[in-house]
């Protein structure tokens, strides 16, 4: 996410800050890169995101995902600075009847969700001028994602199958950047602080997103295979997953007037940006 934003053509000076420069399992180095550049707003992408990676090393999930974020947002405070912090719909249980509102309880599953939940509340906690962001399922051409897989499957296997029983909001990568700066801007400037959720405005389960997908290649000379629906319970992983994850994004919508349209609006043109088209 920080490639997408770092990358959009934006009015404002953006300053990509990652590693080696920036380490954060070493909490000086997040102190010196704040003094050093003195923003007006810090929006935190970086995470441990490999949600069965965080399951096997959960002393560095915790370190990545919420002691650094907590002392991120505090370098941010004392530099007079507001800090967008990116979480994740992983902080839910996957068992609600209705997308999720911000007030909700959160009861993650796994180490990944436990560790991005403590990075919430350390942010909240160090500096007041916050703006803690779940977002859920991004897709964009700056990183390898579940649309990339399923065209890079197509060219290798005879079908792909694909979980029918995950259920969120897809959200396109370019269209959260852009709403990102302008939440920038509006932390910066309004001062409403607190949990939001900003994701795609529609839910749908895996299996159909990936049918969608293979039409897409078949209506652009790509290979695309036949999707064989399953469920979450065929694949066992490391870390257990959510079920449903809707995010209810009506909250931010309301404050900030930002919104991201349902996936069926963007597919295509996120497939010709990952295919380089
Ligand atoms: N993508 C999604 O579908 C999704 C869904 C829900 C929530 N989120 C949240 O959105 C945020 C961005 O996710 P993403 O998909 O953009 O993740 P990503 O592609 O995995 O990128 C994570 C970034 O964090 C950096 N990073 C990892 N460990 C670090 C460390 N120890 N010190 C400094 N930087 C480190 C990585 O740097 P390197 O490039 O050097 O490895 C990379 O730039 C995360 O907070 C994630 O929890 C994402």
């Amino acid at each position: 996410m920080g490639r997408a934003i770092a990358h959009f053509d934006s009015d404002h000076e953006v300053i990509a800050a990652g590693r080696p420069q920036l380490e954060f399992e070493r909490p000086e180095t997040i102190r010196a890169v704040v003094a050093d550049v003195r923003p007006d707003v810090v929006i935190n992408c970086a995470g441990m995101t490999h949600v069965d990676a965080c399951e096997g090393e959960p002393e560095r999930a915790f370190a990545v995902n919420a002691e650094a974020p907590g002392v991120l947002a505090e370098a941010a405070a004392k530099a007079g600075a507001a800090i967008i912090h990116l979480s994740t719909d992983y902080v839910f249980d996957g068992k609600a009847q209705r997308p999720y509102r911000e007030d909700d309880p959160a009861r993650p599953l796994s180490v990944y969700g436990r560790s991005k939940l403590a990075g919430e509340d350390a942010v909240i906690a160090s500096n007041p001028r916050h703006a803690v962001v779940r977002v859920s399922w991004v897709y964009s051409r700056f990183a390898g994602n579940f649309l990339s897989a399923m065209l890079g499957y197509a060219a290798s296997q005879p079908e792909i199958k694909v979980v029918a029983d995950q259920v969120s909001c897809p959200t396109p990568g370019a269209a959260l950047a852009a709403a990102l700066l302008r939440l920038a801007e509006g932390v910066h400037n309004k001062g409403a602080y607190g949990r939001f959720h900003l994701a795609g405005a529609e839910a749908v389960d895996r299996a159909t997103l990936a049918e969608a997908v293979m039409k897409w290649a078949a209506g652009h000379g790509r290979p695309s295979v036949p999707i064989r629906r399953t469920l979450t319970s065929t694949f066992p992983t490391p870390a257990p997953r959510p079920l449903y994850t809707a995010l209810d994004s009506t909250k931010i919508r309301q404050v900030y007037g930002l919104e991201l349209p349902g996936w069926r609006a963007w597919l295509d043109d996120t497939l010709t940006a990952i295919t380089g088209g």
